[in-house]
């Protein structure tokens, strides 16, 4: 198939492109050029690379026509944040497109009521960010059920070599992995129980591959993409003390009194990953799909860690 990839070049896009490529698709990428993907790979040499701003096409009205003159017969998008840029496109694409695969987030659950949820948990969305992706999977899915042809993909925390991993304390803050990797205390909120569910890039993209592939089974449906279970805070800083010989000195505190003394994004990042603290099941797309995820959510982890 000729596949257009939207946001190629970044975390799912570096894996994504070249298993595309390999599985014998023709595939058209589209960034704004201002970076490369996280590896070469050779698969790169036969893509081609077309270099959009899709804000700036969208504030002139050029994006849908842009991509649809591109004539793939599938449309990966992943860099859409609300509902607006995507019947944009999805107005475009309507009479051309035979799949359209847009990556979403486990976000759109917000907080579980159940644990593990499945995708038919309730769409109860907290934070600007997880309410319009929440309204562009109803958006995709009402549309497909009108005969556009959408699948959704909720990942979790995408992990992987070249860009820092979300750390046992919830946000990006290299400190905490140092003070583990130096067998130096470490302190978690609460009682570190709050959970956190990595999915490794290449396991993001082996879903979006499997999906493509598989348009009669994916069509019209969403599936969460992550790591089969989740990790506690507390259980992931013992894990990654072990791999530099220690056992994990924790302190856990109060939420009041741990931000104390953290900078605002780590208490921000911190505040969400606990309040979100994913359980997402993968059985519907390891049913449905055959997804079986190389990586576990600290082994994802591990991978990051071992080029940081
Ligand atoms: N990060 C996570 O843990 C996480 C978790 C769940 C879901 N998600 C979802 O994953 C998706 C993001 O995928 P990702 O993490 O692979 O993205 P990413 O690493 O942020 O890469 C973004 C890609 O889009 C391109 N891009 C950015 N702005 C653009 C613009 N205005 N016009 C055209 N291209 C643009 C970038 O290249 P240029 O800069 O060169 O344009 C790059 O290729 C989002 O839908 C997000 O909601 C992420």
């Amino acid at each position: 198939m000729r596949i257009t990839v939207i946001g190629a070049t970044g975390h799912i896009g570096t894996w994504l492109v070249p298993r595309l490529v390999r599985a014998g698709h023709s595939v058209v990428t589209v960034s704004r050029g201002d970076r490369e993907p996280y590896h070469p790979s050779s698969e790169w040499d036969s893509v081609e690379r077309v270099t959009i701003d899709r804000s700036r096409a969208e504030r002139e009205g050029s994006f849908g026509q842009s991509i649809t003159d591109m004539e793939a017969e599938a449309v990966i998008d992943l860099i859409c944040f609300d509902r607006a840029s995507a019947s944009h496109l999805v107005d475009a694409l309507r009479s051309q497109v035979k799949h359209f695969i847009h990556c979403g987030t486990l976000w759109v659950h917000g907080v579980p009521r159940t644990r593990p949820y499945d995708e038919t948990a309730p769409r109860e969305p907290f934070g600007e960010y997880g309410i319009r992706k929440a309204e562009i999977e109803n958006y995709l899915l009402d549309q497909s059920s009108h005969g556009f042809p959408a699948t959704i993909l909720h990942p979790g925390h995408i992990t992987g070599p070249g860009w820092d991993p979300i750390n046992p304390a919830g946000n990006l803050s290299r400190n905490v992995f140092e003070r583990l990797a130096y067998g130096e205390t470490v302190d978690l909120p609460d009682d570190g129980l709050a959970t956190l569910q990595h999915v490794h890039a290449d396991d993001v993209a082996q879903a979006f591959e499997l999906a493509v592939a598989q348009p009669h089974k994916s069509i019209g449906q969403s599936f969460h993409v992550a790591a089969r279970e989740p990790v506690t805070m507390r259980s992931y800083a013992e894990t990654v003390a072990s791999w530099f010989g220690h056992r994990a000195h924790l302190e856990f505190l109060p939420w009041e009194e741990w931000q104390r003394d953290k900078n605002a994004r780590a208490v921000e990042l911190t505040h969400d990953h606990m309040t979100h603290s994913p359980c997402a099941s993968i059985a519907k797309a390891e049913q449905i799909l055959g997804f079986k995820p190389r990586y576990s959510a600290v082994d994802a982890v591990r991978d990051a860690l071992t080029e940081m």
